[in-house]
C-alpha cells in the first residue's frame, strides 16, 4: 500500500507527545525483546473488524466503543475486566434493541496506556517533574523516579495487555456473554436503579423478544449468537515504539497489521497530516480511527482522509467528533458536508468525554452527565438534519462503581467525587451511569426509527 512507508519511516517525521527516554540503548533492547513476543491479536480478526465497521459507514450496524481513558497497573484485576465488559454487553443489547441493528463492540482496552497531557512537565510546591504520561511510560506519584520514562514498562504493558486479551476472549466465547444473563444483569439495575421505572418499558420489551425467541427455538444451542459474541480491542496508537514493535506482516495477504489491537486510533493532539502518528497509521490494514475536536477544519480533515483512507473503503476510518456539548452544531454540519460532498465513506462516531469535562469547585476534573448526554444528542441531531448516520459512541466508561463524573440517576455531586474517585486520567462513568446513557440512547434510536419510517410511509 502506501508509498515508501515502511513500520519504521514515522521515525523521520516531526513527533508529539512522547517521552524523552535517557537510555537509548535500553529503549532499543525493549523494542527487540517485543518484537520477538507474539502478537496480540490477529490480521483476520482485525479485516473481520473492518467489516463490520463497513457495515457501520453504510448505516447497517451501530458502533460502541468504551473502556478506560487509562488502564493502569494498579488496577489490574480480572474483576475489573468482567466488570467493565459485561456493563459494555448490557449496554450493547440496549442498543442492538433501540437501534435494530448489530452493534459492534470495541473496548478500550488490553493497551490503553498512553497518554496525551497538555503540558510536558507539571510543577508542585515548586518542583518540577516530567508530567505522567500513563503506565506504559512512567509512574504517576509525583516523585522523580517514578516519573522518569522507563522502557521497561511497554514490556510489563505488553504481558497485562496478553492477560487482558485472554480473559476478554474467554468471557466472550465461553457462555458468559449468554444474552439471557445479560438481560437479567439489566433487569436488576433497572429493579435497583433510581431511575429504573423510566427504563422499564424498554426492558420488559426486551423480557418479551427473548421469551419469543425461545419459543420458537431459537436457542442456544442451535444459534450461537446468543450466547457468544464478538468482542475488539482499541487503544490510541501514542507510543509509537510499542506499536511499531508489535507490527507484523500478515502471512496470508503480506501486508502489515499492527497486532497490539484491532483498531488504534489517532488523539486529537497528534493528527497533523505529516507527523510520526499520522505516518504510522497510515501503513498499517488495521481500522482506524482519528478524533476530531472543534479546531479541526474542513480541507483539513479531507486532507486526513486522503492520506488515512485512500482507496475510500469502508469501515478503514472512523471519524471520532469531540467537539463539547455546545459545540457540536458549530463544527460538525460542516464537517459533514465536506465528507458528503467529496463521498468519503467514513464511520461517524460521538465521543462526549472529552470536550466536556471541567474542573469541579472541588478541585475534581469531571464531566457532567448532562452535559455527555447533551453532545450525544446534539450529534444525533445533526445527523439527523444532514440526512447522515450517526454510527457510533465512544465512552470513557468503567464497570465499578466509581464517582468521577457529575450527576445521573445516582445524582452524582460535587461532594460525592472523592468517595471513590480512583482515576489515572480522565473522569469515567460509572456502570450505573454508563447503562442509563444507553437506555437514553436507545430511546433516541428508537424514536428516529419511528419518525423514519412514518416519513416513508407518507411518502409512499
Ligand atoms: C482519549 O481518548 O483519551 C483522548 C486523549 O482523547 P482526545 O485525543 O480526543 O483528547
Ligand atoms: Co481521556
Amino acid at each position: 500500500m502506501a508509498g515508501n512507508w515502511t513500520p519504521r519511516s514515522w521515525r523521520e517525521k516531526p513527533i508529539k507527545q512522547v517521552p524523552d527516554y535517557a537510555d537509548q540503548a535500553q529503549l532499543e533492547a525493549v523494542e527487540q525483546q517485543l518484537a520477538a513476543y507474539p502478537p496480540l491479536v490477529f490480521a483476520g480478526e482485525a479485516r473481520k473488524l473492518k467489516k463490520s465497521l463497513g457495515e457501520v459507514a453504510e448505516g447497517r450496524a451501530f458502533l460502541l466503543q468504551g473502556g478506560d481513558c487509562a488502564e493502569s497497573f494498579a488496577e489490574f484485576s480480572a474483576n475489573n475486566i468482567r466488570d467493565t465488559f459485561k456493563v459494555m454487553l448490557q449496554m450493547a443489547v440496549v442498543l442492538t434493541f433501540g437501534a435494530a441493528c448489530p452493534v459492534v463492540k470495541v473496548g478500550r482496552l488490553a493497551g490503553q496506556f498512553a497518554k496525551p497531557r497538555s503540558a510536558p512537565t507539571e510543577t508542585q510546591d515548586g518542583v518540577e517533574l516530567p508530567s505522567y504520561r500513563g503506565d506504559i511510560v512512567n509512574g504517576i506519584d509525583f516523585e522523580e523516579g517514578a516519573r522518569r520514562p522507563d522502557p521497561e514498562r511497554m514490556v510489563r504493558a505488553y504481558n497485562q495487555a496478553s492477560s487482558t486479551l485472554n480473559l476478554l476472549r474467554a468471557f466472550a466465547q465461553g457462555g458468559f456473554a449468554d444474552l439471557h444473563q445479560v438481560h437479567q444483569w439489566t433487569q436488576d439495575f433497572v429493579s435497583n436503579s433510581p431511575a429504573g421505572e423510566r427504563y422499564r418499558e424498554l426492558a420488559d420489551r426486551l423480557t418479551e423478544c427473548l421469551s419469543f425467541m425461545s419459543a420458537c427455538g431459537l436457542t442456544a444451542d442451535r444459534v450461537p449468537q446468543i450466547q457468544e459474541t464478538d468482542f475488539y480491542t482499541s487503544h490510541e496508537a501514542l507510543l509509537l515504539w510499542y506499536e511499531q514493535a508489535l507490527t507484523r506482516q500478515d502471512s496470508i495477504t503480506n501486508k502489515w497489521y499492527d497486532c497490539s489491537a484491532h483498531m488504534l486510533w489517532i488523539g486529537d493532539r497528534t493528527r497533523e497530516p505529516d507527523s510520526a502518528h499520522v505516518e504510522f497509521l497510515r501503513g498499517v490494514e488495521n481500522p482506524v480511527g482519528m478524533k476530531c475536536g472543534p479546531s479541526l477544519d474542513p480541507d483539513d480533515l479531507l486532507r486526513m482522509i486522503d492520506i488515512l483512507n485512500p482507496r475510500n473503503e469502508p469501515g478503514r476510518l472512523t471519524l471520532i467528533t469531540r467537539m463539547g456539548h455546545d459545540k457540536v452544531e458549530k463544527h460538525l454540519p460542516a464537517l459533514i458536508r465536506a465528507v458528503e460532498r467529496e463521498g468519503r465513506k467514513v464511520v461517524w462516531s460521538s465521543d462526549p468525554m472529552h470536550g466536556n469535562t471541567i474542573k469541579a469547585e472541588s478541585g475534581y476534573k469531571t464531566r457532567p452527565f448532562d452535559r455527555i448526554l447533551a453532545e450525544v444528542r446534539s450529534f444525533f441531531d445533526v445527523h439527523a438534519a444532514e440526512g447522515t448516520y450517526a454510527g457510533g459512541v465512544h465512552f470513557e466508561m468503567t464497570g465499578r462503581d466509581v464517582t468521577e463524573c457529575l450527576g445521573g440517576a445516582q445524582a452524582i455531586t460535587d461532594d460525592g467525587l472523592s468517595a471513590r474517585y480512583h482515576t489515572h486520567c480522565d473522569p469515567r462513568l460509572n456502570g450505573p451511569q454508563a447503562l442509563e446513557l444507553a437506555f437514553l440512547i436507545a430511546e433516541q434510536l428508537k424514536t428516529e426509527r419511528a419518525a423514519l419510517a412514518q416519513s416513508l410511509a407518507a411518502a409512499s
